[in-house]
């Protein structure tokens, strides 16, 4: 016989939530991983790969775990995008390129608004998780390292590329390349949306742990080389550039400011 709704506690409510449910809308069963929904995705697999609610050290590690683990598969399809933008720049398909760069820059938002969910978890919590990760580090993130080397060989790609067209990447933003000049600043778009992701890291880590030569994360490495290395870049050449562009440029040409502009039109 159930309880009376007054005397139910939140032991009940996981309680009920741990078992399979009935779906009233298709009149089934849910969560007992024969349905076709559940086979092909593997929920089953898939939510198992969290600790019991009864084994965690605080109701908050779930939400820590869940968001590595969604983190780790977002960048698992990072890096998948960024191999088979490889393979397109290689085949000269840049409408393909554009838009898996497109998914690929979407991925990266994905990534960090995400990353904000764990802000929610304060100090004292994290001091009580952290117990528990062993001497774990980031660096050792099979998706960070995936997204890395992927990044890698798409830098070398855009080499070839630019090499089988015959333009210097310079003359990419000075000539009537349009579609090279696209497909690089989409890759710069990635390269931002990752940059931003690890920013985003390091400002969730300085709220958490804080930031400091003398804040040892858990493998004993400062907290502080975290401020070099998000400002890594994937694809060092299209930041260049920029510098390149600008130590080439003359101030000659230009009109002062309120001058008349009737003949400075830009060209048809
Ligand atoms: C409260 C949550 C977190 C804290 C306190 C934290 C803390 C840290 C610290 C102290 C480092 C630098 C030392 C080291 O390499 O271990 C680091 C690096 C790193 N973390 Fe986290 N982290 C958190 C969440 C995450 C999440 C959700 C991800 C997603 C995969 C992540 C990915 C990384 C990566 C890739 C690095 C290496 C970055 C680099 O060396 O530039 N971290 N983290």
């Amino acid at each position: 016989m159930s309880k009376p709704d007054s005397e139910k506690t939140v032991g009940d409510v996981h309680e009920a939530l741990s078992r399979p449910l009935f779906n009233p809308v298709l009149k089934v069963t849910v969560g007992e991983g024969k349905l076709d929904y559940e086979i092909y995705l593997r929920t089953a697999d898939l939510l198992r790969l969290q600790t019991p609610r009864s084994e965690l050290v605080d109701a908050d590690e779930l939400m820590f775990q869940v968001v590595h683990q969604a983190q780790e598969l977002w960048l698992k399809l990072l890096a998948h995008e960024v191999a088979e933008v490889v393979d397109d720049l290689d085949g000269d398909r840049l409408w393909e390129v554009t838009a898996r760069l497109d998914r690929a820059v979407r991925i990266t938002h994905c990534l960090s608004h995400e990353l904000r969910v764990l802000e929610t978890l304060t100090p004292d919590t994290y001091q009580v998780i952290r117990r528990h990760l062993g001497n774990g580090s980031g660096q050792e993130s099979p998706g960070y390292n995936a997204v890395r080397v992927a990044a890698s060989y798409a830098a070398e790609a855009l080499d070839r590329l630019l090499a089988r067209h015959e333009v210097a990447l310079a003359d990419v933003y000075a000539g009537p390349r349009p579609e090279l000049k696209r497909v690089c600043e989409l890759l710069v778009d990635l390269d931002e949306g990752y940059q931003t992701w690890l920013f985003t890291h390091y400002l969730l880590v300085r709220r958490t742990i804080g930031v400091g030569r003398d804040v040892a994360a858990l493998d004993g490495v400062p907290t502080q080389v975290l401020v070099g290395r998000m400002t890594q870049p994937l694809f060092r050449a299209l930041w260049a550039v920029r510098s390149q562009l600008t130590a080439e440029w003359r101030r000659e040409g230009g009109l002062a400011p309120g001058a008349d502009r009737r003949e400075a039109r830009v060209p048809a």
